[in-house]
């Protein structure tokens, strides 16, 4: 026992070299990305920024609806309607609902203060056309409205509990979703925050079951085909070692679920869950566990086929080194974790194995079903004892899309400006990805079904370093977002393209937003263009030869394909070649990168498959000049390969700066290695997991009454009833 608790202590503490460990070892295989084309410091940033009454106190916004002219705002006793496209505010149609005096009254007496004790508003959905459902905290006390919604006006109608619906501290990660004519809530019923619970009125996760919810951080959720899919961060039940470890979560619930039959009546009878796997593969796997934030779904085209996806945010643990990851899961996959085998623990001290095919009951549990009011009691029993299953839903292409080590940040949120058009016709997703530094990260994805990568074009300074991104969404315009913090929210110009002065600079941005128009000879925003036609891209690699087409003879855009067709590479890029006039076609790029696979074998055989350029052979002296041509070549071909294959390791390190590349290696390295170490929270261990647990079911007991779990406040109650 004690020899296992010092095994405890030791891995805890050497926790982050462990960690470190790790990530130098998955690096082998998969590099954290270091390279940002673009760094632009705030007064490079065109923004417009608001501060909701002009007071110091944080407003704690959030962004609760948006359509295709407004945004509505949640903030302290306010919705605030603001132009999506300049802010500007329409102080006609805002609402303003303070809390009651009685209530923020009581709210002080609980202890809270007086910033504590105002209404923040959490959630707004229109239930129908001219109808809104709007809920706040309601100083400690949460409360929703009925608004009727008549030109832009917001009349109050009535009034309802919003326990279990809204959270009672605006700080707790709560979400909410309005489906099929029902509010689908996740976040916590209970005045400490000890009751987390997913809702539809009357049906609710198990109370104090940590099998069902285990101090779950909410993220997000969306609504899929019969079911509601919840994101989320909680301590793993499954954890069998020492400590405790957070896993990231997607659970589910079937819209239409009508509850158990006799005693269930209020129970789920499909929630089920399965552990989200953002990972780096090897040996020892290296895990993103803590998911932050998610896109929307976006339906993304490979070619003919397309998939339904979703972007996900996912970091380390706060004690460990900043690692921040992006991970893609398909829609495809997380349905293919429900539908396999369940996890079973027998005994508190068991290992967690799957359960056998013939143990579950049939109907499956978990599955929508025409009315669950008569499924068999075994079926119910099931699920309320087995909600987690035994397969993690794997990330697309079983690695992140993106990585980045720092001890300056972790991501914090995710936008995404879906399936963005080239001007060939090909689209790419646009992430925007904020951090809790106050930057938001511009991002391509640039993943072919064959490869799974992500290209940073720019890091951008929006708040005071310090500041976390709570939120991001994406405005109309071409790099246009909505960066949300505690106290300011801004509208944000990502669009880099006129920061850019030259065609190479416009091309190697490689920003589906940017083109360089042959015709202005500027780099353009593609959505201002008025005709593609003269308008080149490279998305894919980056690739700027095409800058070299002589004005003159510019190249209508069908001949201009960033995708599958191979560029041909000039040796002008080589800036001490003295074959400077020689272009050489490429037949196959392939051939490039099986060279670069295999860096130790001779590099020249191993390349030599490049085509050569075309001669008439029959003189000595012709001999002599192609043989020093080949040589020429095969030299710089040896050369480019080398390179080619640091490129690749190190990404997105510029072609033109092929020299050094062995010492940018070890000073990359070093200084990976070298950074100074963060102080460390090294106290994992001694958090156990009887967390809070309330032994009421807040939900009933709290619906009729203000208070009743807290004697003391027995005596303040009566003094206000
Ligand atoms: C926001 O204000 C504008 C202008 O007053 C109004 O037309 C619009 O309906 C409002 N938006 C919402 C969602 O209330
Ligand atoms: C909510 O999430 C943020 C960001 O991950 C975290 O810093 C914060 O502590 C969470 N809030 C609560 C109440 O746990
Ligand atoms: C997560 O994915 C990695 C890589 O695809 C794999 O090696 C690992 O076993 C997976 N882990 C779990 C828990 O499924």
């Amino acid at each position: 026992m004690s020899s296992s608790a010092f095994l405890c202590l030791k891995t805890n503490e050497y926790l982050p070299i462990f960690i470190l460990f790790y990530i130098i070892n998955a690096c082998q295989a998969w590099l954290p990305d270091t390279s940002t084309k673009l760094m632009n410091s705030a007064n490079k940033i065109s923004s417009i920024s608001f501060r909701g009454n002009g007071s110091n106190i944080p407003d704690h916004f959030t962004v609760l609806y948006q359509d295709k002219d407004s945004i509505l705002l949640g903030g302290r006793n306010r919705i605030y309607n603001l132009s999506i496209y300049d802010f500007s505010e329409r102080k006609n149609s805002e609402i303003f609902w303070p809390s009651s005096e009685a209530h923020s009254q009581l709210c002080n007496l609980k202890g809270k203060n007086e910033d504590e004790c105002q209404n923040y508003i959490r959630l707004l959905f229109f239930t129908s056309p001219g109808k809104l459902l709007v809920c706040g905290t309601n100083s400690f006390k949460p409360l929703c409205r009925n608004y009727a919604h008549k030109n832009g006006l917001f009349i109050a109608e009535n009034e309802s509990d919003g326990i279990g619906i809204c959270p009672y501290d605006p700080n707790h990660n709560s979400t909410a979703i309005y489906s099929s004519g029902h509010l689908f809530s996740a976040t916590v019923a209970d005045f400490s925050g000890g009751d987390p619970l997913i809702y539809r009125d009357p049906f609710r996760t198990e109370l104090s079951d940590l099998k069902h919810l285990n101090a779950p951080n909410f993220v997000s959720s969306i609504t899929h085909g019969e079911y509601i899919y919840f994101f989320f961060r909680e301590t793993a039940v499954e954890f069998m070692n020492c400590g405790k470890i957070i896993y990231s979560r997607v659970a589910r619930v079937c819209k239409h679920d009508k509850g158990g039959p006799h005693q269930s009546r209020s129970k789920w009878t499909t929630f089920t869950k399965a552990r989200l796997n953002c990972s780096v593969p090897g040996e020892y796997p290296f895990y993103f566990d803590e998911i932050q934030s998610t896109s929307a779904i976006i339906e993304r085209k490979y070619g003919e086929s397309s998939t339904k996806i979703i972007y996900g945010a996912l970091t380390t643990p706060d004690n460990a080194i900043g690692g921040s990851a992006i991970c893609v899961f398909q829609m495809s996959d997380i349905e293919e974790a429900f539908r396999g085998p369940f996890k079973h623990q027998e005994s508190i001290n068991a290992n967690w194995l799957p359960v056998p095919d013939n143990k579950v009951p049939e109907p499956r549990p978990g599955e929508c079903v025409r009315d669950s009011r008569i499924l068999p009691d075994a079926n119910v029993n099931f699920i309320k004892t087995h909600p987690l299953m035994e397969r993690a839903v794997p990330s697309y292409q079983g690695r992140p899309i993106l990585i980045r080590v720092s001890l300056n940040y972790r991501f914090t949120g995710i936008a995404v400006d879906p399936q963005v058009r080239t001007v060939n016709d090909k689209t790419y997703d646009v992430i925007y990805i904020g951090t809790d530094d106050g930057k938001i990260l511009k991002v391509v994805n640039i993943a072919s079904e064959q490869s799974s990568k992500a290209f940073v074009i720019s890091e951008n300074e929006i708040f005071p370093r310090g500041t976390p991104i709570k939120q991001l969404a994406i405005a109309p315009g071409y790099g246009k977002v909505i960066a949300v913090s505690k106290a300011e929210t801004k509208l944000v110009t990502l669009n880099h393209c006129k920061s850019t002065a030259t065609c190479n600079e416009c091309i190697e941005l490689r920003d589906p937003h940017c083109a360089w128009d042959q015709l202005k000879n500027l780099c353009v925003s593609v959505d201002m263009a008025t005709s593609l036609r003269y308008l080149i891209q490279d998305i894919k690699r980056g690739d700027a030869s095409r800058c070299k087409i002589s004005t003159n003879e510019k190249v209508p855009r069908k001949e201009i394909d960033d995708d599958n067709t191979i560029p041909s590479n000039s040796i002008e890029e080589e800036p001490n070649s003295n074959a400077k006039e020689l272009t050489l076609q490429v037949e196959n790029r392939s051939d490039f990168d099986e060279c670069n696979n295999d860096i130790n074998s001779d590099v020249k055989t191993g390349c030599s498959q490049i085509k050569k350029s075309e001669f008439t052979s029959g003189t000595l002296w012709w001999g002599i000049v192609i043989a020093a041509m080949i040589g020429l070549f095969v030299g710089f071909a040896g050369g480019y390969c080398v390179s080619r294959k640091f490129y690749m390791q190190y990404n997105n390190a510029p072609f033109i700066e092929q020299h050094n590349h062995l010492d940018r290696l070890n000073v990359n390295q070093n200084s990976f290695l070298a950074r100074p170490t963060k102080t460390v929270n090294l106290d994992v261990l001694n958090v156990s997991s009887d967390t809070l647990q309330p032994k009421k079911d807040n939900l009933g007991s709290l619906k009729n009454l203000n208070i009743t779990n807290e004697g003391t406040l027995q005596k303040i109650k009566k003094t206000y009833i």
